[in-house]
């Protein structure tokens, strides 16, 4: 059976655009194969120095995955930073990853050029992520189009390992997802917090209902026909509402005579309807996070064996420790 490894940054409320990219497809793939699930906690470090708001980060992620459908009992769901060896294997993989390797990252690149400070954990990010993805022989990660290079980065790294040390490492397959399931954001653009654009499923009723209501629409006047083909609210409902449904919207669309501010009432009806079952599993788990915390901790058990092997294999093949 294959293993799935992915890390999810801690970055803040869960947006439709997370949940339909890349939450929906992970806890699917619990089904498929082995799947190891982790909130990237040290990742997070990066960019994020208040411990509250990282404590709470990391929280929100456990909570909304397992609202949201992950099942502990087949998906293994940890807390990077519950497995520390994972430091000490990005160490050692720093110490054959060459420099230019790292200097070509857009990621980083990208981050500098928003402003965010040029640490060193920001420039080493992709080697910690070499080391998630390495330490648990994970077989297939899937990530979005923004992580390929950094996976490209991986496989190199753990073939220039092997090319050193030996066979120790597995070298790991990229899934990309596929762009096309990119949600549109409330302006047009890509759905993405960085954008300010976003939907979240977890926002009270009066926020999220504020929000569609902001929906960025075209000047036609309520008694014209409109086209449904480059609205923002039928490309969001498609994502929430029934085919029925949609077909009444886009009908209604092309005959014309209702207004935009009615077809956003029945987007955000279909929004709170479909995250009904989600946000009620979320407010039992949020009193009961007792239990939440024993899911982390399971699963940081059952990481932590493959853990210890993989770090024996590679303290041996360097020459760190007193086996040979
Ligand atoms: N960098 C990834 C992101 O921003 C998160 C991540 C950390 C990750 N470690 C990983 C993804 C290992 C896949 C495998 O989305």
């Amino acid at each position: 059976m294959a293993r799935y490894l992915t890390g999810i940054q801690p970055s803040g409320a869960l947006h439709i655009g997370n949940y339909f990219g890349a939450l929906r497809p992970a806890v699917e793939l619990q089904e498929l194969g082995e799947a190891f699930y982790f909130i990237a906690d040290y990742h997070a470090l990066t960019t994020i120095h208040d411990r509250n708001e990282l404590r709470q980060n990391v929280l929100d992620v456990a909570l909304d995955f397992l609202a949201c459908g992950l099942d502990p009992e087949k998906a293994c769901f940890f807390r990077q930073s519950d497995i520390p060896i994972v430091t000490e294997l990005a160490w050692i993989l720093s110490t054959v990853t060459p420099m230019g390797l790292l200097e070509r990252c857009h990621s980083y690149k990208d981050k500098i050029a928003r402003g965010l400070p040029a640490s060193h954990g920001l420039f080493a990010y992709p080697v910690l992520m070499a080391a998630d993805i390495l330490l648990y022989e994970s077989d297939v990660v899937p990530v979005g189009q923004d992580q390929k290079q950094h996976l490209e980065v991986t496989r190199d790294i753990a073939a220039k390992f092997n090319e050193m040390y030996g066979p120790v490492l597995k070298i790991p397959e990229p899934r990309i997802r596929d762009e096309v399931a990119t949600v549109i954001g409330l302006d047009g653009q890509k759905m993405s917090k960085s954008y300010g654009n976003t939907l979240e499923i977890f926002a009270p009723e009066k926020v999220l209902r504020k929000k569609v209501m902001g929906i960025v629409t075209d000047s036609t006047p309520v008694a014209a026909p409109k086209d449904p083909a480059h609205s923002i609210i039928v490309q969001l409902y498609r994502l929430v509402a029934s085919p029925v449904q949609i077909g009444a919207m886009t009908d209604s669309f092309r005959v014309g005579g209702t207004g935009y501010g009615e077809y956003k009432k029945q987007l955000f009806e279909a929004l709170w309807s479909t995250f009904e079952p989600m946000r009620k599993r979320r407010a039992e788990l949020e009193s009961d996070l007792g239990f939440v915390e024993s899911v982390l901790k399971r699963s940081a058990e059952r990481a932590l064996v493959i853990a210890q092997a993989t770090i024996a294999k590679v303290r041996s093949a360097v020459g760190i420790s007193g086996e040979k």
